[in-house]
């Protein structure tokens, strides 16, 4: 029985100091999926110690391939890859376990999978995954949440995306690579982590263009070569800390950052009071003593406000002099972190997806649950700026996607410790 954990915060310390931003989980999970698309061993650096990318390495295991965490690091072999059943259990640990539908398939043309499921933030259907790869050829017959895929006669060819899905466009980059010919995505998602495939891919020798676009093209190759390469840095951890000093009226400076990846974070902390400054690789952030609220944020696919950042921001907005609203475009059940906020004092509305939050003075300490991820890291940056003590719950959801970030905010300053309990 896993050991269940949580954090314990006491609120009021100014969040101060520099902090080197780890690779990208959006970016490593797809990545760790493309990896069993050459022959031989891969190394991805600065890989993030965090339990999905654990959870991924299991099912590659399970898949045949040879997977080694080192320091910082993820060696990847797919010489053993042999099973193309995705090992149920698994994939309903994970989500983006269905990132490996397309490589599967691309290079065993053949694949079954189960449905990924919901999860807290939405129901999170396939059916543009699934159009992607019909698109290729792939025949897929669906029964009692069994996905069978037959490549045999998958083709290259033109997809065309009703919504930039960012795990759709991906799944058919991946099952597109080793397809001999040209495929052209239109309407892809245009994420800062797909480019990031698409250079690991091309490390690999692929021949892949367009990302970030909305336009991607691919020209099937014979077959991709090892790699080592390392990805981009995590925009989600590195916004989650800009506003985490942003509450507590701190200071801090990312290191290892991407500037251009920030940006509509950096805008909206502006648009509250704070001060950010930039360079190549560093993004600088000092706050004023009370934030103000901003007016509206949307959150929508890239370059749009990323949907990873809203409950942060939502945190943000609880002590902002004023009132702002939220509006969740990406996911339909996004909020779920609200009713925890409101546990310490914050004063917010909801309707549908629209969150209309009108500043406090100051939270209070409380005893609160994370629900999902990003919902989880919000109740943390919003027990730094509270009054009192606060215990958030759920400790392993936040740990989906932060490498102890109980450490990372202690360096900074943060009275925040891990707690059995
Ligand atoms: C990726 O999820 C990220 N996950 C998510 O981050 C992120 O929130 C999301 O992109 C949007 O930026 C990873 O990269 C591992 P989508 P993904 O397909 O690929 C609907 C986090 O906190 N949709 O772009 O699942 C879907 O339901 C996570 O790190 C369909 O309707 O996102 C959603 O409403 C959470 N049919 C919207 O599109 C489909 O076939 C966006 O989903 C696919 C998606």
């Amino acid at each position: 029985m896993e050991n269940v954990e949580g954090f314990r915060v006491l609120g009021g310390e100014k969040i101060e100091g520099q902090v080197r931003l780890q690779g990208a989980k959006n970016a490593v999970l797809p990545i760790l999926a493309a990896a069993l698309l050459p022959e031989g061993e891969t190394v991805i650096r600065d890989c993030p110690d965090i339990r999905d990318v654990h959870a991924m390495a299991g099912i590659l295991r399970q898949l045949g391939c040879r997977c080694q965490a080192g320091r910082n690091e993820m060696r990847v072999s797919s010489a053993g890859l042999t099973g193309w059943e995705m090992p149920d259990g698994l994939s309903k640990q994970i989500r983006s376990s269905i990132f490996l539908l397309g490589p599967i398939l691309g290079k065993l043309r053949r694949a079954t999978v189960t449905y990924p499921g919901g999860c807290e933030i939405g129901l999170r259907p396939i059916d543009l995954h699934l159009k992607g790869l019909r698109a290729l050829g792939v025949s897929v017959r669906e029964d009692g949440g069994v996905i069978r895929c037959d490549g045999g006669n998958m083709h290259p060819g033109d997809v065309y995306f009703d919504y930039p899905s960012v795990g759709a466009t991906e799944n058919v980059m991946m099952a597109a690579a080793l397809l001999p010919g040209v495929t052209t995505v239109h309407n892809a998602a245009r994420e800062p982590e797909i480019e990031d495939l698409q250079g690991f891919l091309n490390a690999m020798g692929g021949r892949v263009s367009g990302a970030g676009t909305q336009v991607i093209r691919i020209e099937g190759v014979e077959k991709l070569r090892s790699a080592a390469y390392t990805p981009i840095p995590d925009r989600i951890v590195g916004g989650t800390l800009l506003c985490a000093a942003a509450v507590t009226g701190g200071e801090i400076s990312l290191d290892n950052a991407r500037p251009a990846d920030l940006l509509p974070v950096a805008e909206k902390l502006k648009e509250m009071g704070c001060g950010v400054e930039t360079e190549k690789t560093r993004v600088r952030l000092w706050a004023p003593a009370r934030l103000r609220a901003f007016s509206c944020l949307q959150t929508q696919p890239h370059p749009g406000f990323p949907t990873d950042m809203q409950a942060q921001m939502l945190a943000a907005a609880c002590t902002a002099e004023g009132t702002g609203v939220i509006v969740e475009n990406v996911f339909e059940n996004r909020l779920s972190h609200v009713a925890d906020l409101c546990r310490m004092g914050a004063d917010i509305r909801v309707s549908g997806r629209t969150a209309v939050v009108t500043g406090v003075k100051k939270l209070h300490g409380a005893r609160v649950s994370a629900r999902d991820l990003r919902g989880g890291a919000a109740l943390v940056i919003a027990a730094l700026g509270a009054e009192g003590e606060t215990t958030v719950e759920n400790a392993a959801l936040i740990d989906r996607g932060y490498a102890r970030l109980e450490s990372t905010l202690a360096c900074l300053g943060a009275k925040i410790e891990r707690i059995p309990l």
